[in-house]
């Protein structure tokens, strides 16, 4: 297992797969590296590829302020990341070579925080951490102790944007999230 710093180095020279040729930045992760939450998304988008950060354009920046709402502070109750650390073309979702290429080093990142809870954000997360027999709309919010960590799935807030109807069940998922941190923090 690599400590933070050469993982991190390791991701920005990486080249297992052909997104590294395209990539302005390497998205390695965000908010507090100690924190007993970690939300993992699927990849970034164009502003994260611009800025090097994750989560931080339309769809990040509602998730952000829904878990602010909430008293959820990424520098303080949070780490975010992504399955991918490079942004594929069209922001189409990761082929699976990609993904397994890519989650190992998501797998160090998550020994290195430590979190009581994951969150997947999205049917990609939820896909490879959950596994492929979970579905989004049936599967979100339930939890799963696997591994010493409570582990649950909720829609990616750019699904939010897409289709308001989902907006009531994302905030009930984001709410019962900060019920099982409370729960854990006593
Ligand atoms: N969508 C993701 O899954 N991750 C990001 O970082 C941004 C958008």
């Amino acid at each position: 297992m690599l400590r933070w710093k050469e993982l991190y180095e390791e991701c920005l020279n990486c080249h297992k797969c052909s997104l590294g040729e395209k990539r302005t930045n390497m998205v390695f992760g965000d908010g507090n590296s100690k924190a007993d939450i970690i939300f993992i998304g699927e990849a970034p988008g164009a502003d994260e590829d611009r800025t090097g950060i994750p989560f931080v354009g339309r769809a990040g920046q509602l998730l952000t302020k829904y878990l602010q709402d909430i008293n959820l502070y990424r520098n303080k109750d949070y780490y975010i990341c992504n399955i991918c650390k490079c942004r594929p073309e069209k922001n189409r979702t990761p082929y699976e070579d990609e993904a397994k290429a890519c989650i190992q080093y998501l797998r160090n990142q998550v020994a290195l925080v430590k979190p009581k809870i994951i969150v997947c954000l999205g049917a990609t997360a939820m896909r490879y951490i959950l596994g492929s027999d979970w579905r989004i709309t049936r599967d979100r919010g339930k939890w799963v102790e696997k591994k010493g960590f409570y582990m649950t799935a909720t829609f990616h807030p750019s699904a939010i944007l897409r289709d308001p109807s989902k907006n009531e069940p994302f905030l009930e998922d984001l709410k019962a999230i900060n019920e099982k941190y409370k729960e854990i923090s006593k």
